[in-house]
């Protein structure tokens, strides 16, 4: 049986769930893979109390580990510039690197890969897209004879573990506090919430499938914490329901590349993809709409994409899935130039000739309107206004939006776009 040795570098979550997934499956790695993995040097500046790492040597210096006589350096301290210089200085001593850090590979993947490339060695990161959901290894190996016009999906757990109870008529501040002592989301969940970890993921999925840059030239972000509750029940009644969306996609050799709450159809596979798990919709030539669903975090999902990275390196022939088709060419198509059609939540005086000087502007800007219903007043004088346009261009956006509130009449307005089926 082949043996492939390891240096762990960081001692935390993820580090101390592969050791116990590596002791405690491996006889599956064994019997499934033909691979034995021998975690040789840990690097850990502290002891975790959580793991004991046994006879394992420990090195308090991370970088010490790359100095042992190992194949790859297992990065999990996560963070960014540590880690990049980690992973460059691994890699010039010719070791592959695995790595579960979407942050260092969304900011310095480019200068990694060439790096790796140059080395002759690998950088693997299953984990770092989704933990141990096979998305990277299906992109690039299963789906290796497809083109894939569209990558889409719910890419972070936290939000969508906030949206499916908003769905279910909680608040937004409610959920995330309860999310936060369920321990889905983070102390500061900045990151999730306002769309950043989306935009990391599927960052780097849009490098691996159309060779855009790391990081990306144009990207639009924007988070769910401006979504109000009654916004689920509006779109509800027309049919959708709310999910943060991250998009690639190409056509005519233009990508676009966006992460941002949407409306979705209600009988939308994604729609129905409730609580913290993350799902991803692949359109393809050859084999059509692809569904893949699974835990977008924890220690053990982790762990089990870390360990195919490892299975992968330790096969002869392992094909250059981290090279991102640098040779590609496109052009990024600028979010200002895209068009949706969207939900406006306006609220409004309860005054006669209200609706008629809001759809004027509209007019004026030639935006059509596809239905405009006032709902039920939420107090004598305030009325809340939901109006569906027809697609229009992104950039007359923000612009619209400021002048349906400088109206004396309008308190506030805010708006979500459409996906389209
Ligand atoms: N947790 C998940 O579910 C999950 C899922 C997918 C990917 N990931 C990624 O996996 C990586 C690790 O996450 P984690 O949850 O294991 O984090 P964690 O629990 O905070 O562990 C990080 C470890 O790295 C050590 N460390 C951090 N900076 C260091 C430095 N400059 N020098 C030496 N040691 C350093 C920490 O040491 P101290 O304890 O001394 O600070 C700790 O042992 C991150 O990139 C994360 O994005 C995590």
């Amino acid at each position: 049986m082949e043996t492939i040795r390891i240096g762990v570098c960081g001692w935390g979550n993820v580090a101390t769930g592969l050791f116990r997934s590596i002791k405690d499956n491996k006889n599956e790695i064994n019997i499934n893979s033909g691979i034995d993995i021998k975690i040789e040097v840990i690097g850990a500046r502290r002891d975790n109390p959580k793991c004991d790492p046994g006879k394992v040597k420990i090195e308090r210096d991370i970088f010490k580990v790359i100095d042992h006589d190992i194949d790859v350096v297992v990065e999990l301290i996560g963070g960014v510039e540590t880690a990049k210089k980690l992973i460059l200085t691994a890699i010039k001593s010719k070791k592959h690197v695995v790595t579960a850090n979407k942050a260092v590979i969304y900011h310095h993947g480019d200068e990694i890969f060439r790096e790796a490339r140059k080395n002759n060695v690998k950088v693997l990161y299953e984990s770092a897209v989704c933990a141990g959901t096979p998305i990277i290894k299906l992109l690039t190996e299963e789906l290796a004879a497809n083109k894939v016009s569209k990558i889409s999906g719910m890419l972070n757990g936290t939000s969508n573990f906030i949206l499916s109870n908003m769905e279910n008529g909680a608040d937004f501040d409610s959920t995330l506090s309860f999310a936060q002592k369920e321990g889905y989301a983070e102390p500061d969940p900045t990151f999730d919430i306002e769309g950043l970890d989306a935009a990391h993921k599927i960052g780097i999925l849009s490098a691996l499938c159309y060779g855009t840059t790391l990081p990306p030239e144009d990207f639009y972000v924007e988070g769910i914490s401006k979504i109000d509750n009654s916004d689920f029940r509006y779109a509800m009644e027309m049919g959708y329901t709310i999910k943060h969306l991250a998009v690639s996609s190409i056509s005519n050799n233009k990508i676009e590349l966006r992460a941002h709450p949407v409306l979705i159809s209600l009988n939308s596979y994604l729609a129905n993809l409730k609580g913290v798990r993350n799902g991803i919709e692949i359109d393809t030539d050859l084999l059509g709409t692809l569904h893949i669903a699974g835990s977008g975090a924890g220690q053990e999902s982790t762990a089990s994409g870390i360990i195919s990275d490892l299975v992968h390196l330790a096969n002869a022939n392992t094909n250059t899935y981290d090279d991102n088709n640098s040779n590609k060419k496109y052009t990024m198509r600028s979010f200002n130039d895209l068009s949706f059609q969207y939900y406006f939540y306006i609220e409004a005086e309860d005054i006669p000739g209200v609706m008629a000087s809001i759809t004027s502007i509209f007019a004026k800007k030639n935006i059509g309107i596809e239905s405009i219903v006032q709902k039920e007043n939420l107090d004598k004088n305030l009325v809340p206004i939901v109006l569906i346009s027809d697609d229009f261009i992104e950039k007359e956006h923000s612009d619209l939006l400021a002048q349906v509130l400088e109206l004396e009449s309008v308190n506030k307005i805010r708006s979500i776009r459409i996906e389209p089926n």
